[in-house]
C-alpha cells in the first residue's frame, strides 16, 4: 500500500507540551506529599487525564473519592493551561514546519491524533489550526491510547485505510495504538524507550519525509 496520510500526535511531537504536563502533574503530586520522576512520567505520555491521575495516585499509595479525583484533575488542568496560555508559534518544535511543507508538497494528507481535550486550543496558540485535513482530539474519542480509536478515526475522516497511514508519536502508548490499528509508526525520542516503533528519530528535524516513505516500501 502506498502511504497516503500522516497522523501526528501533538504533545511531544509538534510542541513540547509533554514537559508542561509533567510539571503540572508533579506540582499536584508534590501538593499531595510525594514526587514523580521524569522516568515515571514516560508511562503518562499519551494517556488520558483521568487515567494519568489514577496511575499517579497509585504510585503515591493514595485512594481518593471520585469527587476529590475530579477536583484534582481540574486543578492540574488549570496549572497546565497557565503554562499553555504563554505559548506562541515560537513553541513549535524544531523541524515541524519544514516537515509539514514536505508532506504538503508530496500531496499527502495529514491529521492530528491526540487524546488531549486541549488540542485545538494549543493549535490555535501556535497558529497551526488550519494545517491539518482532520483533527481528532480528546473530545472526539472514548478510549485513550494505547487503544487505536484516535488513529482509526483520523484515517476514517481522511478517507484512507490504516495501512496507508504512518503515525508520528513520542509516547510508548501512542506507538502501541498505531500498531494495534495496523499502521506504521515513527517514534520521536529514544529507541531504547520506543522499542515497538518502525523507525525512531530524535525529533522531526532529524527526519525526512523520504525516510518515512521508504519505511513503507520496506514493510510492504
Ligand atoms: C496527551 C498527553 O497528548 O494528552 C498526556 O501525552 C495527557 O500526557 C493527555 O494526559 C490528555 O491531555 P489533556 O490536555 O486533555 O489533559
Ligand atoms: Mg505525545
Amino acid at each position: 500500500m502506498p502511504i497516503k496520510a500522516l497522523l501526528f500526535d501533538l504533545d511531544g511531537v509538534i510542541v513540547d507540551t509533554a514537559i508542561f504536563h509533567y510539571q503540572a502533574w508533579r506540582r499536584m503530586a508534590n501538593s499531595l506529599g510525594f514526587d514523580i520522576s521524569e522516568e515515571f512520567n514516560e508511562q503518562l505520555k499519551g494517556v488520558s487525564r483521568a487515567e494519568s491521575l489514577d496511575i499517579i495516585l497509585a504510585h503515591g499509595g493514595l485512594t481518593l473519592s471520585d469527587e476529590t479525583k475530579a477536583e484534582l484533575a481540574a486543578r492540574k488542568n488549570e496549572w497546565y493551561l497557565e503554562l499553555v496560555s504563554q505559548m506562541t508559534p515560537a513553541n513549535i518544535l524544531p523541524g515541524v514546519t519544514d516537515f509539514f511543507a514536505q508532506v504538503k508538497a508530496a500531496g499527502l494528507k495529514s491529521a492530528l491524533g491526540s487524546v488531549s481535550k486541549n488540542a485545538r486550543l494549543i493549535l490555535e496558540r501556535i497558529g497551526m489550526l488550519d494545517d491539518f485535513d482532520a483533527i481528532i482530539d480528546g473530545t472526539k474519542i472514548s478510549r485513550g491510547k494505547p487503544d487505536p480509536e484516535v488513529f482509526l478515526k483520523g484515517a476514517a475522516e481522511l478517507g484512507v485505510q490504516p495501512d496507508e497511514c504512518v503515525v508520528i508519536e513520542d509516547a510508548v502508548a501512542g506507538i502501541e495504538a498505531a500498531k494495534r490499528g495496523g499502521m506504521l509508526a515513527v517514534g520521536i525520542g529514544e529507541p531504547t524507550v520506543l522499542t515497538r516503533a518502525d523507525l525512531v528519530a530524535g525529533s522531526l528535524a532529524a527526519l525526512t519525509l523520504n525516510q518515512v516513505l521508504s519505511l513503507s516500501a520496506m514493510n510492504r
